[in-house]
């Protein structure tokens, strides 16, 4: 398959690039021949990405820290940008679920939600538009949201998305005369290793669909084999990560005097539990 370069001469800056729909984001915006700086806290599979893109005639580079870790986060931008030059594509991806209910959960778990998926966000972005606004070239900022903001069942990660969208919503106002745009991506269940904190016996249940023998082990990640699988088999139940990356791609690649506001991308069933 040919690929249009269509992000030539681009930087990009992917969070949680090591994994799902992140790293499938990653090798999208690389295979149109951007410089793709890809962070996480898993190398392996980064390096496998960032040789994909490489192969694909665009570039990469590692940074592997957590996203928590607002120093290292606000350095990646500056380093992207002076490396550079350039900071035109940001996807602030990196995220943390569980799926307990709200009165079964603890403050330890609610404050990894809310600093992974919103507090890193906030750096992330403002990181960002200060480099933007100093290049001048203007750029879009893509956050990945989910469609559990929309349901009575998202717990407390849902309450994080939702306010990824209000946060996108007032950022996209606070920059509407910049050349700088703001978009959310609302996945459906995705194919990914964001089950890794959900209750065993769910996470046994899809991996049971990939028709694999793996142990299934709380908070670590499952084989690419596995999820790869399971999706296939429940296809219109769950999507692929490539599917949410062609979304992103779709919408970095607008003209700066658009704005694609929120996409939400669901397969074509509704999946119940
Ligand atoms: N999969 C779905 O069904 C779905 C649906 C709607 C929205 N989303 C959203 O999509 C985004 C990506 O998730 P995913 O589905 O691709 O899950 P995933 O496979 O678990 O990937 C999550 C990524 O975030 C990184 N990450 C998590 N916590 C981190 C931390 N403290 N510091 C640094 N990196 C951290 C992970 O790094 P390591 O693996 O290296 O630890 C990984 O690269 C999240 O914002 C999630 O809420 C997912």
């Amino acid at each position: 398959m040919t690929v249009d370069h269509d992000l030539l001469g681009r930087t990009a800056v992917v969070t949680g690039a090591s994994s799902g729909i992140g790293r499938a984001v990653a090798q999208r915006l690389g295979e149109a021949g951007a410089t793709v700086y890809l962070h996480g806290r898993t190398r392996g599979p980064m390096e496998a990405t960032s040789l994909a893109i490489e192969a694909a005639g665009g570039h990469a580079h590692i940074a592997t820290f957590d996203v928590r870790d607002s120093a290292s986060l606000r350095d990646l931008f500056s380093q992207a940008a002076t490396d550079t030059g350039r900071l035109d594509i940001v996807v602030n991806n990196a995220g943390l679920a569980t799926r307990e209910p709200v009165l079964a959960g603890d403050d330890e778990t609610w404050r990894a939600l809310f600093e992974v998926n919103v507090i890193a966000l906030l750096v992330g972005t403002q990181a960002a538009v200060q480099q933007m606004r100093r290049l001048g070239n203007g750029g879009h900022i893509v956050n990945v949201s989910s469609t559990s903001a929309l349901e009575s069942d998202g717990g407390v990660y849902g309450a994080t998305k939702n306010a990824v969208n209000h946060l996108t919503r007032v950022l996209r106002t606070e920059l509407e005369d910049e050349d700088i745009r703001v978009a959310t991506v609302a996945p459906g269940p995705v194919a990914t290793n964001i089950v890794r904190n959900w209750d065993l016996q769910t996470v046994k249940g899809v991996v049971a669909f990939s028709g694999l023998d793996v142990d299934v082990r709380p908070g670590e990640r499952l084989p690419d084999e596995v999820l790869d699988a399971a999706q296939a088999a429940l296809e219109r139940l769950i999507a692929k990560p490539s599917d949410i990356a062609e979304a992103v791609h779709y919408i970095v690649r607008q003209p700066l005097r658009l704005n694609i506001a929120d996409l939400v991308i669901r397969p074509a069933k509704q999946l119940t539990f």
